[in-house]
């Protein structure tokens, strides 16, 4: 098949009209395709993958009538634009083109300027579309694509992304190493009003003090040895756009209180600078560390936790959400075998599934990439998976590890630990109770009243 991009379809009973129309467009550069009855315009288009993207269709035929098919493509919502010939008498064919969604109609006799005009337009119109399309594919990959999971955890996630990414509020997003915090705090600047402004990334585990706040707030010339030229601080290069702050945790207690007073008064100095500079930015913060308890221990100022702590995004690690396992593993595979047709075996995704992965989403990814990368053959095995980090530990092993490392009583653990179980069985069925009651083999009411306890938090 030609290339679609600048053909046209013509439908036309007689031969001779249909002979010179496809003349005129050959020698305007244009591959045509030739329908001589409804019948045969139908059975071409069926057959079609993608259709081209302009269309004249003539009224009258001998089997029926061109509206008809111009109907049936905007039903079909094909991406086209259809010009209908319509007979010059006829008032009302035009009219009823434009009703039915033609893109424009030529009278016959033809005149052929005014189709050249009226097909490049929809051509033009085509292209447009087509590269905003693909653009928008481009810069903003849905979150389906970005951010893979769709466990009830993860869409408490997506339903407070949706609340908070719109406002200009700083957001807090928590969670153990690895489940996606970077990830996340890129989807709230896609999906805020600034996405179109710039996105900094800082992160503050990996420099000096010193380093850390001219990177931040800039200086001048001068301000101290090295200052050899005035530096622009990343606060204000992110004016209008986001700042993502890594490791949040890790910022030194001097730099803690400049970053307070900045985000009280939303303006800050440069150093060695007296000039005030106000800017507009929002500022998302991740940590994986426990904040409170750096508060406790004085490592973290308690006015900056409150201050940094109201719209707070938790991520939950992976061990918790085990209905994302699949959806990950599916998403990993694709990423690194590319055009390699693999399949995971059964067995394999269970131990997947069953691990507690303390590394979370990336060590999965970095699992999956060493499988495909050690592989010859298009099925992986469980054989092929490597040793993880505790070896190959259940997330009972790990739950039994945290219990027996907290001070908790005997009974507690047992409450705990019959709590865990509801919740994974309630979590695999769907939150089916009737479902759950069965396989725990506890009658309905009983499961009832001890998810009640559950979800008030008093479960004993
Ligand atoms: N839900 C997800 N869907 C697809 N990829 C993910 C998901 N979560 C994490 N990843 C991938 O896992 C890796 C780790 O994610 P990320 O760097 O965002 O984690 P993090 O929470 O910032 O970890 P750390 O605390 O160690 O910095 C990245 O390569 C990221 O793309
Ligand atoms: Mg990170």
């Amino acid at each position: 098949m030609k290339d679609l991009k600048s053909t046209v379809f013509v439908l036309e009973d007689d031969f001779d009209s249909a002979q010179v129309l496809r003349g005129h467009l050959e020698i305007e550069g244009y591959s045509v395709i030739l329908a001589t009855c409804i019948k045969d315009f139908r059975s071409v288009l069926l057959e079609m993958d993608e259709v081209p993207p302009v269309f004249i269709l003539d009224v009258m035929l001998p089997d029926g009538n061109g509206f008809e098919m111009l109907e049936f493509i905007q039903k079909e919502a094909y991406d086209c634009s259809v010009i209908m010939m319509t007979a010059a008498s006829s008032l009302g064919d035009a009219t009823k083109a434009m009703k039915l969604g033609a893109f424009d109609y030529v009278s016959k006799p033809l005149d052929f300027d005014r189709l050249n005009l009226i097909v490049s337009h929809a051509l033009e119109k085509w292209q447009l579309k087509n590269e905003t399309k693909e653009l928008k594919s481009r810069l903003e990959p849905s979150f389906s694509n970005l951010y893979i999971g769709e466990s009830e955890a993860i869409q408490k996630v997506y339903y407070l992304i949706d609340r908070f990414a719109p406002s200009n509020s700083n957001i807090l997003v928590t969670g153990e190493s690895g489940t996606g915090k970077e990830l996340i705090a890129k989807l709230i600047h896609r999906k805020s009003d600034r996405k179109q402004k710039p996105y900094i990334v800082v992160d503050c585990g990996s420099l000096t003090e010193n380093f850390l706040e001219s990177e931040l707030f800039g200086h001048v010339k001068g301000a101290f040895t090295g200052a050899i030229q005035n530096k622009i601080g990343l606060l204000k290069e992110a004016d209008g756009g986001t700042l993502f702050l890594d490791e949040i945790g890790e910022i030194p207690m001097g730099l803690q209180t400049k970053l307070l007073r900045f985000l009280q008064e939303k303006e800050f100095r440069p150093i060695g600078s007296n000039q005030l500079l106000r800017v507009d930015v929002r500022i998302v913060f991740a940590t994986n560390r426990d904040l409170l308890k750096e508060v406790e221990k004085s490592e973290f100022r308690e006015d900056l936790y409150y201050r940094i702590h109201t719209c707070n995004i938790h991520l939950p690690p992976l061990r918790e959400r085990e209905r994302d396992i699949p959806l990950l593993v599916a998403h990993f595979m694709k990423k690194f075998a590319g055009d390699r047709a693999l399949e995971m075996e059964p067995r394999a995704m269970q131990t997947l599934m069953e691990y507690d992965w303390p590394g979370n989403v990336r060590e999965l990814q970095h699992v999956i990439e060493h499988m495909i990368l050690l592989t010859s053959h298009n099925c992986l095995t469980h054989e092929e998976i490597p040793r993880l980090k505790g070896g190959l530990r259940s997330k009972l092993d790990y739950l039994f590890d945290e219990f027996l490392s907290s001070d908790q009583s005997l009974k507690e653990i047992i409450s705990n630990f019959e709590m865990s179980l509801i919740e994974r069985v309630m979590d695999r069925n769907n939150n089916n109770i009737t479902k759950a009651a069965e396989i725990l083999k506890v009658n309905r009411t009983t499961l009832s009243k001890k998810l009640s306890r559950l979800q008030s938090g008093k479960f004993e």
